[in-house]
């Protein structure tokens, strides 16, 4: 399909299912060599990044722990601001090669809110890897180690990835048509 449309916004065809999927065969490769026999934990940001997870994980050849979080953004304390708490993340990180995977880094402020509390735990090893990444509208420097493409920012749906609800299933992603 060239175009989708969800809601009342049209989309139009940007990375293919075969551009994506060739993508996830490099970043597992790269994965696979870093970190044989170091069994790593993986960490997968909930909703967007299910499907990109599932597609990296399936195709590790090395021994690897998966766990799915969900971030959640609340109004802490007047001194403190915002507060990202993580649903879900059972696994106790000490000592351990912890690796990130995101759909999607924008700014980069929900992952930079987030860190500190995995730092806490002194994971042996962490890095991120994102699928996505709008690097021209980075406010909150982050060190990726993996980024699958550099996107221009347009917001774009697929592939776990919604609009309103919207657009996850879809095995392509798409990107916001300019209104006609
Ligand atoms: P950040 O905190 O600004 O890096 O934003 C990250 C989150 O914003 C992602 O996990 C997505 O949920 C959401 N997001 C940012 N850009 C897009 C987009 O183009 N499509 C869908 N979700 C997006």
């Amino acid at each position: 399909m060239a175009t989708v449309k969800l809601h009342d916004k049209t989309f139009t065809i940007y990375l293919s299912e075969e551009t994506i999927q060739q993508k996830v065969e490099e970043l597992a490769a790269a994965l696979n060599q870093e970190y044989e026999g170091k069994r790593p934990l993986f960490i997968a940001i909930l909703n967007g990044s299910f499907m990109f997870a599932a597609d990296i994980f399936k195709r590790l050849t090395i021994e690897a722990e998966i766990c799915f979080i969900k971030l959640a953004s609340y109004r802490g304390m007047k001194s403190t601001g915002n507060v990202i708490t993580a649903i879900g993340l059972d696994h106790d990180l000490y000592d351990r090669e912890v690796v990130i995977l995101e759909d999607i880094v924008d700014t980069g402020k929900t992952l930079n809110e987030f860190l500190p509390q995995l730092h806490h735990q002194q994971p042996r090893s962490f890095a991120i890897v994102t699928l996505l990444h709008k690097s021209e509208c980075t406010k909150y420097p982050l060190s990726i180690a993996h980024v699958g493409f550099d996107i221009p920012d347009k917001f774009v749906v697929g592939y776990g990835l919604d609009y309103d609800g919207l657009g996850r299933n879809l095995k392509e992603i798409y990107q916001l048509a300019a209104e006609a």
